[in-house]
């Protein structure tokens, strides 16, 4: 296939938002050779076990209450917990918000239960107030509560007519706006960054602590975004926007971000990041939207700090952490939340980047049997602490992605080595428990809302994507899905969004084609060389050691688009030559 010499700007954004939009479409679904029906079958009906064993114990044990405790069969009023370490602040009075209700409504019509999807609404509806005296996460609170209700509320007036008809009065969205107001409170500080924590009746409480992190102050935009877009009140996405531009105001001369920072001095505190914990979702919301929102700002930040972090963090498959101001490394860790990022990757077309990555986390997983949180790479051992894992999503959603990309059979069998594990580790008569440490395999009473939310939605998407036809979605970091407008969109006029992707896919072939490269080095490489462009800063993946041994092993420079050279010590790079 002939990849045109040059596009125009345009053309290629409108390329990078195709990839993201098809990937997310399931209209061109064929069955996977190689894991057949049957067992397709066999294990979305595990995963739809496993999530009713999960919802049904917290309806029975812990609802209305936050969260679910598997092993005693009660309850904790967790929202107030969410991010606090230190467990700083907690209320007295406060009687849950019945957290995990609100999270598992959007994977209730993911499951097609539109029955007791109906139930939750009308409880929440009725019963769900915000007028509490509990101390909140902003972070925590918009992903989970603020992200939960407006997807719901989308997912209860979409055209699909799942509820009963005349029962639903957006009493969901009047929830997320009365939530909405009560953010507001938190960016009222002299660089419009928000403060981390809010009390839900008070707001900002005396004294607050003016750290935050660069996940918690900047990614609020698709939540914040949707509310306003839903209402017609500006206010939410505006805040949501603003601190997102002063966020960015405080990059480095790399295009790096620290991980914490001050709201009110606006200076960094941590200047050391990567792709984890405290950042990982300030690049995934970035991106996503400006697939949801088409607006240039979003997708030239992504663009840049995209390349920031492949130049500076990566190493092989491998993420480590650096200095924004230099760029040198600082930890070599490994982190379990880290394996959102071949996730992200994918809705870019880097999928030879993301396999590579996604391998690793998986043999890592294989290993130990679950993710533990965390690793040390540079000396090859675990976390001496930090060697839990709590039902996390992030493999299980790289995994959703890579399958719908790629239709290669092997990520089914991923997913069902994941189940296999969750069933052998985490379950337990009252639910699923988290695993305090991965070498004992020790159970912590606990049932994370993100279970429901996430781990089983993405483990179901992945054997029944049923729900993706006939709309493309984006996936908030919590999950929530949140359907592709045009009219929310900038750019995309209806014609745009055909049901239909099949021909495209075909005629561009994602697999082979990063459309990031494209977008960033708009060449490609000599039409009968047989390879496409790989990704943006390319490190060669292909041999254990990570040295090249061809200048072809090497891609393109992206910052002058010219063919990387090969050293002799195996190094890529753009070696000057003297004729
Ligand atoms: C919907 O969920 C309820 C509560 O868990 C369950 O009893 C019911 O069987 C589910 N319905 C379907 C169709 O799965
Ligand atoms: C609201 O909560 C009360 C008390 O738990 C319950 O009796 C009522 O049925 C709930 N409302 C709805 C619509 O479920
Ligand atoms: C806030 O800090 C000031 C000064 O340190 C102190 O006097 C005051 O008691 C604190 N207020 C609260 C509610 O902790
Ligand atoms: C992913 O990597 C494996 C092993 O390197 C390779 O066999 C497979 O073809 C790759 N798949 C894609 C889609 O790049
Ligand atoms: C998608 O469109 C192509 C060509 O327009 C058609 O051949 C194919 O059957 C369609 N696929 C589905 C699933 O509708």
């Amino acid at each position: 296939m002939a990849v045109a010499r040059f596009r125009s700007i345009l053309a290629l954004k409108t390329r990078v938002l195709i990839v993201s939009l098809l990937l997310l479409n399931s209209t061109f679904s064929q069955p996977a050779a190689g894991f057949g029906d049957a067992k397709r079958r066999n294990m979305k009906e595990k995963v739809r076990q496993m999530f009713y064993h999960a919802y049904e114990n917290y309806m029975a044990y812990a609802f209305p209450h936050d969260e679910l405790k598997p092993i005693t069969s009660t309850f904790t009023d967790s929202l107030s917990e969410l991010g606090n370490l230190k467990l700083e602040h907690l209320p007295q009075n406060y009687q849950g918000s019945a957290l995990t209700l609100i999270e598992s409504l959007s994977s209730l019509v993911v499951l097609g239960n539109n029955t007791e999807f109906e139930k939750g609404v009308l409880w929440l509806a009725e019963n769900l107030s915000f007028d509490v005296d509990a101390r909140v996460n902003l972070f925590e609170c918009n992903i989970r509560v603020l992200g939960g209700l407006l997807s719901a509320h989308i997912l209860a007036t979409d055209s699909k007519n799942r509820l009963e008809r005349g029962i639903y009065q957006n009493q969901l969205l009047d929830l997320a706006e009365d939530l909405g107001r009560r953010f507001l409170r938190a960016f009222d500080t002299p660089t419009g960054l928000p403060y981390a924590w809010i009390n839900l009746k008070y707001g900002v409480v005396e004294n607050e602590t003016t750290e935050t992190s660069t996940s918690g102050c900047g990614s609020l935009i698709l939540e914040m975004g949707a509310l306003s877009r839903l209402t017609g009140n500006p206010r939410y996405e505006n805040a949501a926007r603003h601190a997102l531009q002063k966020l960015w105001s405080m990059r480095s001369s790399l295009n790096l971000l620290g991980t914490t920072l001050d709201v009110v001095t606006g200076e960094w505190i941590e200047y050391s990041s990567g792709i984890g914990a405290g950042v990982d979702s300030f690049y995934e919301y970035l991106l996503k939207a400006y697939i949801l929102f088409g607006s240039d700002e979003f997708w030239d930040m992504f663009h840049s700090v995209y390349l920031a972090v492949q130049k500076y963090f990566r190493h092989g498959p491998w993420y480590h952490e650096a200095d924004m101001r230099t760029g040198r490394a600082t930890y070599w860790q490994l982190t379990s939340l880290q394996a959102f990022w071949p996730g992200l990757q994918i809705l870019i077309g880097d999928v030879a980047a993301a396999n590579a990555s996604h391998r690793e986390f998986y043999h890592v997983w294989e290993r130990f049997g679950v993710l533990p949180e965390r690793y040390l790479l540079d000396r090859n051992v675990l976390h001496p602490t930090e060697k839990y894992y709590p039902l996390r999503p992030e493999l299980a959603e790289s995994t959703f992605y890579l399958y719908q990309a790629t239709k290669d059979p092997w990520y089914m069998e991923v997913g069902e080595s994941i189940v296999s594990s969750l069933n052998r580790y985490a379950k337990v008569t009252g639910g699923f428990a988290s695993i305090r440490d991965v070498t004992t395999m020790q159970q912590e009473d606990h049932q994370h809302s993100f279970f429901l939310s996430e781990t089983c939605k993405y483990l179901y998407l992945l054997y029944d994507d049923t729900f993706l036809a006939g709309q493309n979605y984006i996936f908030t970091t919590e999950g929530h899905p949140l359907p592709i407008r045009s009219s929310w969109h900038e750019k995309l006029p209806e014609s745009y969004i055909p049901h239909n992707w099949t021909r495209v896919k075909n005629e561009d072939d994602v697999l082979h084609v990063s459309s990031m490269s494209l977008q960033v080095c708009p060449v490609t490489v000599p039409e009968n060389s047989g390879r496409g462009v790989e990704s943006a800063c390319h490190i060669p993946d292909n041999h254990v050691d990570h040295r090249c041994r061809t200048d072809g092993e090497c891609g393109i420079d992206s910052t002058t688009c010219r063919q990387r050279t090969c050293s002799i010590a195996g190094y890529c790079g753009l070696w000057v030559f003297i004729d």
